[in-house]
Protein backbone atom coordinates (compact mmCIF):
# COMPACT_ATOMS: atom_id res chain seq x y z
CA UNK A 1 0.00 0.00 0.00
CA UNK A 2 2.85 2.34 1.15
CA UNK A 3 6.38 3.02 0.12
CA UNK A 4 7.12 4.85 2.69
CA UNK A 5 9.27 3.64 5.68
CA UNK A 6 6.96 2.42 8.75
CA UNK A 7 7.36 4.17 12.09
CA UNK A 8 10.45 6.06 12.89
CA UNK A 9 10.60 6.31 16.52
CA UNK A 10 12.88 9.50 17.18
CA UNK A 11 11.25 12.23 18.36
CA UNK A 12 13.63 14.98 16.88
CA UNK A 13 14.25 13.29 13.42
CA UNK A 14 10.40 13.11 13.36
CA UNK A 15 10.21 16.66 14.49
CA UNK A 16 12.70 17.70 11.93
CA UNK A 17 11.14 16.12 9.35
CA UNK A 18 7.19 16.56 9.89
CA UNK A 19 6.43 19.19 6.64
CA UNK A 20 3.50 20.13 5.53
CA UNK A 21 2.96 16.97 3.08
CA UNK A 22 0.47 18.74 0.53
CA UNK A 23 0.26 15.85 -2.78
CA UNK A 24 -1.29 12.40 -0.85
CA UNK A 25 -2.63 9.53 -2.30
CA UNK A 26 -6.25 8.55 -2.45
CA UNK A 27 -5.66 4.61 -1.15
CA UNK A 28 -7.21 4.02 2.03
CA UNK A 29 -5.70 4.58 5.64
CA UNK A 30 -6.47 1.61 7.98
CA UNK A 31 -8.22 3.15 11.12
CA UNK A 32 -5.91 1.05 13.30
CA UNK A 33 -3.63 3.84 11.87
CA UNK A 34 -6.41 6.72 12.45
CA UNK A 35 -6.60 5.14 15.84
CA UNK A 36 -3.03 5.90 16.97
CA UNK A 37 -2.87 9.27 15.86
CA UNK A 38 -6.14 9.90 17.60
CA UNK A 39 -4.90 8.83 21.01
CA UNK A 40 -1.50 10.75 20.42
CA UNK A 41 -3.84 13.72 19.91
CA UNK A 42 -5.64 13.13 23.22
CA UNK A 43 -2.32 12.59 25.40
CA UNK A 44 -1.53 16.24 24.34
CA UNK A 45 -1.23 19.04 27.15
CA UNK A 46 -4.76 20.72 27.58
CA UNK A 47 -6.02 23.51 29.78
CA UNK A 48 -6.88 21.90 33.27
CA UNK A 49 -6.93 18.76 31.66
CA UNK A 50 -11.01 19.56 30.92
CA UNK A 51 -10.33 17.33 27.30
CA UNK A 52 -13.14 19.91 25.84
CA UNK A 53 -12.03 18.67 22.37
CA UNK A 54 -13.76 16.63 19.60
CA UNK A 55 -12.31 15.24 16.73
CA UNK A 56 -14.41 14.56 13.80
CA UNK A 57 -13.00 11.78 11.09
CA UNK A 58 -14.38 12.66 8.57
CA UNK A 59 -14.57 9.98 5.23
CA UNK A 60 -17.57 10.65 3.66
CA UNK A 61 -16.56 12.28 0.02
CA UNK A 62 -19.97 14.63 -0.12
CA UNK A 63 -18.76 16.56 3.17
CA UNK A 64 -15.36 16.66 2.56
CA UNK A 65 -16.19 17.83 -1.52
CA UNK A 66 -18.22 20.90 0.11
CA UNK A 67 -15.96 21.93 2.33
CA UNK A 68 -13.43 21.76 -0.46
CA UNK A 69 -15.50 23.86 -2.54
CA UNK A 70 -15.37 26.73 0.20
CA UNK A 71 -11.38 26.33 0.50
CA UNK A 72 -11.01 26.62 -2.87
CA UNK A 73 -13.14 29.69 -2.97
CA UNK A 74 -11.12 30.99 0.03
CA UNK A 75 -7.75 30.30 -2.26
CA UNK A 76 -9.04 32.39 -4.93
CA UNK A 77 -10.67 34.99 -3.19
CA UNK A 78 -7.92 35.59 -0.41
CA UNK A 79 -4.73 33.12 0.06
CA UNK A 80 -3.73 32.98 -3.77
CA UNK A 81 -3.74 36.58 -4.79
CA UNK A 82 -1.57 36.83 -0.88
CA UNK A 83 0.89 34.01 -1.57
CA UNK A 84 1.91 35.45 -4.94
CA UNK A 85 2.93 38.67 -3.07
CA UNK A 86 4.72 37.12 -0.68
CA UNK A 87 8.45 36.76 -0.25
CA UNK A 88 9.75 33.63 0.64
CA UNK A 89 9.75 32.94 4.66
CA UNK A 90 13.28 32.84 6.61
CA UNK A 91 15.57 29.41 6.33
CA UNK A 92 13.21 28.99 2.60
CA UNK A 93 15.31 29.57 -0.91
CA UNK A 94 12.73 31.24 -3.50
CA UNK A 95 12.99 27.72 -5.54
CA UNK A 96 11.59 25.95 -2.70
CA UNK A 97 8.62 28.51 -2.05
CA UNK A 98 7.73 28.17 -5.27
CA UNK A 99 7.33 24.64 -4.88
CA UNK A 100 5.58 25.06 -1.80
CA UNK A 101 3.05 27.48 -4.06
CA UNK A 102 2.33 25.01 -6.19
CA UNK A 103 1.69 22.38 -3.86
CA UNK A 104 -0.54 24.50 -2.03
CA UNK A 105 -2.56 25.01 -5.01
CA UNK A 106 -2.07 21.02 -5.67
CA UNK A 107 -4.53 20.51 -2.11
CA UNK A 108 -6.27 22.81 -2.54
CA UNK A 109 -7.75 21.56 -5.70
CA UNK A 110 -7.41 18.04 -4.48
CA UNK A 111 -8.58 18.58 -0.82
CA UNK A 112 -11.39 16.29 -0.73
CA UNK A 113 -9.55 13.71 -2.49
CA UNK A 114 -7.26 12.83 0.77
CA UNK A 115 -8.82 9.51 1.97
CA UNK A 116 -9.13 10.74 5.52
CA UNK A 117 -9.79 14.20 7.28
CA UNK A 118 -9.35 14.74 11.43
CA UNK A 119 -11.50 17.90 12.21
CA UNK A 120 -9.78 18.80 15.14
CA UNK A 121 -12.79 20.64 17.33
CA UNK A 122 -13.56 22.59 20.88
CA UNK A 123 -17.06 22.23 22.69
CA UNK A 124 -16.85 25.43 23.72
CA UNK A 125 -20.68 25.72 25.03
CA UNK A 126 -21.30 29.77 24.60
CA UNK A 127 -17.33 30.73 25.66
CA UNK A 128 -15.87 33.25 23.35
CA UNK A 129 -12.99 31.59 22.40
CA UNK A 130 -9.45 33.43 23.43
CA UNK A 131 -6.03 32.54 22.98
CA UNK A 132 -6.49 29.53 25.90
CA UNK A 133 -8.80 28.20 23.80
CA UNK A 134 -6.18 27.59 20.66
CA UNK A 135 -3.79 26.76 23.55
CA UNK A 136 -5.97 23.91 24.75
CA UNK A 137 -6.14 22.35 20.65
CA UNK A 138 -3.10 22.63 18.63
CA UNK A 139 -0.99 20.77 20.79
CA UNK A 140 -3.37 17.60 19.96
CA UNK A 141 -2.99 18.63 16.66
CA UNK A 142 1.33 18.75 16.90
CA UNK A 143 0.81 15.31 18.42
CA UNK A 144 -1.24 13.82 15.62
CA UNK A 145 0.85 15.13 13.12
CA UNK A 146 3.81 14.09 14.54
CA UNK A 147 2.02 10.67 15.10
CA UNK A 148 1.05 10.48 11.23
CA UNK A 149 4.24 11.19 10.10
CA UNK A 150 5.84 8.30 11.99
CA UNK A 151 3.31 6.48 10.76
CA UNK A 152 4.45 7.39 7.07
CA UNK A 153 1.67 9.30 6.71
CA UNK A 154 1.30 12.63 5.34
CA UNK A 155 -0.70 15.39 6.77
CA UNK A 156 -1.03 19.69 6.98
CA UNK A 157 -2.41 21.40 9.28
CA UNK A 158 -4.78 23.38 7.57
CA UNK A 159 -7.15 26.53 8.94
CA UNK A 160 -8.43 27.69 5.14
CA UNK A 161 -12.11 26.57 5.95
CA UNK A 162 -12.24 29.56 8.87
CA UNK A 163 -12.44 32.10 6.01
CA UNK A 164 -15.59 31.24 6.07
CA UNK A 165 -15.91 29.34 9.37
CA UNK A 166 -19.83 28.96 9.42
CA UNK A 167 -20.59 27.54 6.17
CA UNK A 168 -17.98 24.94 6.68
CA UNK A 169 -19.23 23.81 10.21
CA UNK A 170 -22.54 23.66 8.62
CA UNK A 171 -20.73 22.02 5.91
CA UNK A 172 -19.14 19.48 8.69
CA UNK A 173 -22.50 19.20 10.36
CA UNK A 174 -20.50 20.60 13.97
CA UNK A 175 -23.32 21.11 16.75
CA UNK A 176 -23.82 24.52 18.35
CA UNK A 177 -21.07 25.36 20.77
CA UNK A 178 -18.46 23.18 19.01
CA UNK A 179 -15.89 24.98 16.72
CA UNK A 180 -13.51 23.85 14.14
CA UNK A 181 -10.00 24.62 14.72
CA UNK A 182 -8.04 23.07 12.14
CA UNK A 183 -8.79 20.07 9.39
CA UNK A 184 -6.09 17.65 8.65
CA UNK A 185 -6.43 15.27 5.74
CA UNK A 186 -4.24 12.34 5.61
CA UNK A 187 -2.96 9.73 3.39
CA UNK A 188 -0.21 8.21 1.92
CA UNK A 189 2.26 11.35 0.60
CA UNK A 190 3.19 11.07 -3.00
CA UNK A 191 6.95 12.52 -2.08
CA UNK A 192 9.73 11.96 0.94
CA UNK A 193 9.41 13.47 3.68
CA UNK A 194 12.57 15.85 4.25
CA UNK A 195 13.98 18.38 6.46
CA UNK A 196 11.45 21.68 6.99
CA UNK A 197 13.15 24.66 6.08
CA UNK A 198 13.44 27.16 9.26
CA UNK A 199 15.37 30.35 10.27
CA UNK A 200 18.73 30.64 12.33
CA UNK A 201 18.06 29.96 15.99
CA UNK A 202 19.95 33.32 16.30
CA UNK A 203 17.56 35.51 14.97
CA UNK A 204 14.60 34.29 16.91
CA UNK A 205 16.94 33.58 20.60
CA UNK A 206 17.63 36.20 22.77
CA UNK A 207 19.14 35.55 27.23
CA UNK A 208 17.91 37.35 29.09
CA UNK A 209 17.17 40.50 27.43
CA UNK A 210 15.20 41.30 24.92
CA UNK A 211 17.07 42.01 21.28
CA UNK A 212 20.34 40.11 23.35
CA UNK A 213 21.90 37.14 21.96
CA UNK A 214 21.33 33.55 23.70
CA UNK A 215 25.01 32.53 24.83
CA UNK A 216 24.09 28.73 25.16
CA UNK A 217 23.65 28.95 21.16
CA UNK A 218 27.51 28.50 21.29
CA UNK A 219 27.38 25.47 23.18
CA UNK A 220 25.47 23.51 19.77
C1 LIG B 1 -2.20 28.16 11.94
C2 LIG B 1 -1.80 27.45 10.67
C3 LIG B 1 -2.67 27.40 9.61
C4 LIG B 1 -2.31 26.77 8.41
N1 LIG B 1 -3.23 26.69 7.40
C5 LIG B 1 -2.89 26.07 6.26
C6 LIG B 1 -3.85 25.89 5.22
O1 LIG B 1 -5.02 26.25 5.36
N2 LIG B 1 -3.46 25.29 4.09
C7 LIG B 1 -2.18 24.82 3.91
O2 LIG B 1 -1.89 24.28 2.84
N3 LIG B 1 -1.25 24.95 4.89
C8 LIG B 1 -1.57 25.54 6.05
N4 LIG B 1 -0.68 25.62 7.08
C9 LIG B 1 0.67 25.01 6.92
C10 LIG B 1 1.76 26.05 6.79
O3 LIG B 1 1.68 26.67 5.54
C11 LIG B 1 3.10 25.32 6.99
O4 LIG B 1 3.16 24.88 8.32
C12 LIG B 1 4.28 26.24 6.74
O5 LIG B 1 4.28 26.69 5.43
C13 LIG B 1 5.58 25.48 7.01
O6 LIG B 1 5.66 24.40 6.13
P1 LIG B 1 6.64 23.17 6.40
O7 LIG B 1 6.31 22.66 7.75
O8 LIG B 1 6.37 22.22 5.27
O9 LIG B 1 8.04 23.72 6.37
C14 LIG B 1 -1.03 26.20 8.29
C15 LIG B 1 -0.16 26.20 9.38
C16 LIG B 1 -0.55 26.79 10.57
C17 LIG B 1 0.37 26.74 11.77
Amino acid sequence: MTDQPAADTDVFEIMRTTRAMRRLRPDPVPDDLIRRILEAGSAAANGGNTQRWRFLVVKDPAIKRAVQQLYQRAFDEVIGPRYHAAAPPPGVSAERYQRQHGAVEYLTRHFHEAPVWIVACLDEGSATPTRWSGASIYPAVQNMLLAARALGLGSTLTTRHLLYEAEAEAALGLPPGVHSYAILPIGYPMGHFGPVGRGALAEIVYGDHWGEPWTGLAAG
